[in-house]
């Protein structure tokens, strides 16, 4: 029988005893599947719009914004007690067409009045915002790493400032979150993201930018993200001697280098999850843990990295049926495990059998 609250077994109970949200991003679609709405509701605390809540999405149509989807949401997780993570205010791939091309000073108008407009309008509602995603591009080859994108080219480098300090006066309750992908991997290229970001984030906070968080997207892939990561350790605890928190943002572990065998693509897929959780719980203080979608059906990787076998990707945490799948219980194993940093995790009722 589907429950309609959190299970006392599930993801959720066991991260609100270790202090963190849980949870996933996910579309008005998936509202009207009720059992998806019922394992959502099982096992998370935590939603995110996964991207009905953009720029591009709100202003599908040239200077009329349409919210609907996205306050769908909203009453979603309100109507359920859940938080909130807004997704994302400003996203170089989330520009509506209408603004791409134009001059700077018409984009500049439009991107902020976007901002004011999105944030006041859920202001007190959301718990957090990805105020900007992706900011970063080394291979754009600035000295800063800031990524070429309209928001850079109209407002200047201070768009950062600006983004994050719109947004502190607008919803003052947020916590706002610079949001950024690649920063986790093991490739020369990703520790040049890591020393950017470190010092983006230095130079930010010297001069009073609300970032309040680092959001680390952990678009993962197994059989390359390695079991232990000392330079990933290292940058999590520059972070966390800046004072800012972690959020583990849009969690996936693509499987297209694994085996066809699902047995062994699914127990390898878990052991990356365990892996890389036990490690950013161990080095940074996590606010919240959100997947990238929630079941196997509804992952954006089939089309963005499609196994060469023609075998649909099993990159979450519950299969096309719903069950709980290895990667399930080993998430849950990691947010049950001891925390050096927040102390031991309450005794679990349900564990999961010893295999
Ligand atoms: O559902 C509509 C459909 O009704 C419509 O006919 C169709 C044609 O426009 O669009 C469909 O919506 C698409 C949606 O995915 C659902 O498939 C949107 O066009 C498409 O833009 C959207 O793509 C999203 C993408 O961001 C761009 O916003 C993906 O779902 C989403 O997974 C992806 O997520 C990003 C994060 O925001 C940032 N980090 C990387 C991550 C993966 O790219």
């Amino acid at each position: 029988m589907a429950q309609h609250g959190p299970d006392e077994d599930g993801l959720s109970s066991v991260a609100v005893r270790r202090g963190l949200l849980c949870g996933t991003a996910l579309c008005t679609s998936d509202l009207s599947l009720q059992p998806l709405h019922h394992a959502i509701l099982q096992d998370c605390n935590l939603v995110t719009a996964e991207y009905e809540m953009k720029w591009d999405a709100i202003q599908s149509r040239p200077h009329i914004p349409d919210y609907s989807a996205a306050d769908k949401l909203v009453a979603f997780a309100t109507d359920n007690a859940l938080a909130f993570h807004g997704h994302t205010l400003w996203w170089h791939e989330a520009i509506p067409e209408v603004y791409r091309e134009g001059s700077d000073a018409d984009f500049a108008e439009a991107a902020l009045q976007h901002l004011d407009m999105t944030v006041t309008r859920y202001t007190g509602r959301l718990t957090s915002w990805d105020v900007i995603n992706e900011a970063l591009e080394p291979a754009h080859g600035r000295e800063d790493g800031l990524r070429r994108s309209r928001f850079l080219d109209a407002l200047g480098p201070d768009y950062i400032a600006t983004a994050f300090s719109r947004a502190a006066v607008l919803d003052p309750t947020a916590v706002l979150v610079l949001n950024e992908m690649g920063l986790e991997y093991d490739l020369p290229e990703a520790e040049t993201k890591r020393r950017m970001m470190l010092s983006l984030l230095e130079r930010e906070l010297a001069r009073g930018t609300p970032i309040a968080c680092l959001g680390i997207q952990s678009h993962l892939t197994a059989l390359e993200q390695p079991r232990e990561h000392p330079r990933l350790r290292a940058f999590l605890r520059e972070i966390g001697r800046m004072g800012l928190n972690v959020m583990i943002t849009e969690m996936d572990v693509s499987d297209h280098l694994c085996p066809r065998d699902q047995r062994r693509r699914d127990a390898i897929v878990a052991d990356t999850y365990r892996a890389y959780l036990d490690l950013v719980l161990d080095e940074s203080s996590i606010l919240a843990v959100s997947t990238w979608g929630f079941t196997d059906g509804s992952t954006w990787l089939n089309s963005f990295r499609p196994r060469a076998d023609g075998a649909p990707q099993r990159p979450l945490l519950l299969d096309r049926a719903l069950r709980r799948k290895p990667a399930w219980h080993a998430v849950r194993k990691a947010l049950l495990r001891v925390n050096h940093a927040a102390g031991p995790a309450q005794p679990d009722p349900g564990a999961e059998p010893s295999h």
